[in-house]
């Protein structure tokens, strides 16, 4: 397993993170011998990064989670959950006012039975709170011990800027990681939020890496998903986010690239992700022990850089205008070298 550091904090984390959005959902998870199975399988494998949320199964998975954890030594992992959706029926119980982030933060405590959790990220953006106000109560949850780091997740590009703007007016804690959308065939974070976390020092995590199992290439030649899928549960929002002649072909692609490495689709297309270096994690979801034994693999397995600009160049993403516009007239007018990036982000 290799690890990263979780963007421009001292935070190691493995670059396979453990999703546990199945723990506890009867629709398309598992129970909780599975789930414990699946944290074993997963620690035992050098993996110590572990994602949940409160909204996973109306609070299942962070209890389910934290009965698994109780194997392990607590301060040797890092466990990252969420708050923003609806933790109950008042109209104060979502979103990311201080009043909900603090009592969001404590029930989660007391499901995950720790006292402390290492990544505390804002599920979503809240229209209609302050980023002030959302940052001052993260700030304080900090300073009392019971959140160590601040992440987001499905933020816009100019959020991700201006809460870190914000956060450094107010000497607040800043967002250290982003949790969004990104694979092979969805890579629309490549145009504003990468570059955003990129400049303000941000891990990406990515979620759903593997298509919500398409990119492991079972659905080929099938005319939908089957309903007690990952894919099928949510049929209305899959298909439509991912189901294309496009999509067939790049699928395709990827067989074909995996047989010639050895590989399955699943590792490949996980340590795609890892060509980039501005990506820290990609949350693998399962619901069988033999799922993640077969993902773990991307764990330490780079692809040859001519594999990973094969498979970048198969399915190309159309950045649209400004990009277009800064593609002709930035470059024309600064020549190529200057308009990429000139460092990394992480300086030893
Ligand atoms: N922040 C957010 O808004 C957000 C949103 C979504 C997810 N997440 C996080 O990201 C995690 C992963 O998301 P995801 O479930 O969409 O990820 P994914 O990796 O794209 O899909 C995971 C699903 O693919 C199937 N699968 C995985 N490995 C497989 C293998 N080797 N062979 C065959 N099938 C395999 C399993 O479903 P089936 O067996 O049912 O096909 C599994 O549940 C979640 O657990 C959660 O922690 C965050």
């Amino acid at each position: 397993m290799k690890y990263r550091y979780l963007g421009r904090s001292g935070l190691l984390v493995s670059r396979l993170c453990l999703g546990t959005m199945t723990f506890g959902n009867s629709q398309w998870g598992c129970d909780q011998e599975v789930s414990s199975g699946i944290v074993r399988k997963f620690v035992e494998g050098g993996g110590n990064f572990i994602d949940t949320a409160d909204g996973y199964s109306g609070g299942e998975s962070e209890k389910m989670l934290g009965v698994a954890m109780q194997d392990y030594n607590r301060d040797a992992l890092v466990i990252a959950t969420k708050c923003w959706f609806p933790s109950g029926n008042a109209v104060t119980q979502r979103g990311l006012s201080r009043k909900h982030i603090v009592e969001a933060a404590e029930a989660s405590l007391k499901r995950l039975g720790t006292d402390y959790i290492d990544l505390y990220q804002f599920h979503g953006p809240d229209p209609y709170t302050p980023i002030e106000e959302s940052l001052r109560a993260a700030d304080d949850l900090i300073s009392a011990g019971k959140i160590r780091y601040l992440g987001c997740s499905n933020f816009y590009g100019w959020q991700i800027a201006k809460t870190n703007g914000v956060a450094a007016l107010k000497n607040y804690e800043p967002l250290v990681s982003a949790q969004h959308l990104y694979n092979l065939i969805r890579r629309d974070i490549e145009r504003e939020v990468l570059p955003a976390c990129e400049d303000q020092g941000l891990a990406m995590i990515c979620w759903s890496p593997l298509a919500a199992g398409m990119l492991t290439g079972k659905y080929r030649g099938q005319a939908e998903p089957e309903a007690g899928s990952r894919h099928g549960a949510q049929a209305a929002i899959t298909v439509k986010r991912y189901w294309s002649e496009d999509t067939n072909a790049m699928i395709e692609k990827l067989v074909e690239v995996s047989a010639r490495l050895g590989k399955a689709p699943s590792q490949v297309a996980l340590s795609w992700l890892f060509g980039d270096a501005r990506v820290t994690a990609a949350i693998i979801g399962a619901k069988r022990v033999e799922q993640v034994a077969e993902n773990m693999d991307a764990g330490d397995f780079d692809l040859p850089a001519e594999v990973w600009q094969e498979l970048t160049d198969a399915m190309p993403l159309n950045m649209g205008y400004p990009y277009e516009w800064t593609d002709i007239n930035v470059n024309a007018t600064f020549g190529k070298a200057e308009a990429e990036p000139r460092h990394t982000v992480r300086i030893p």
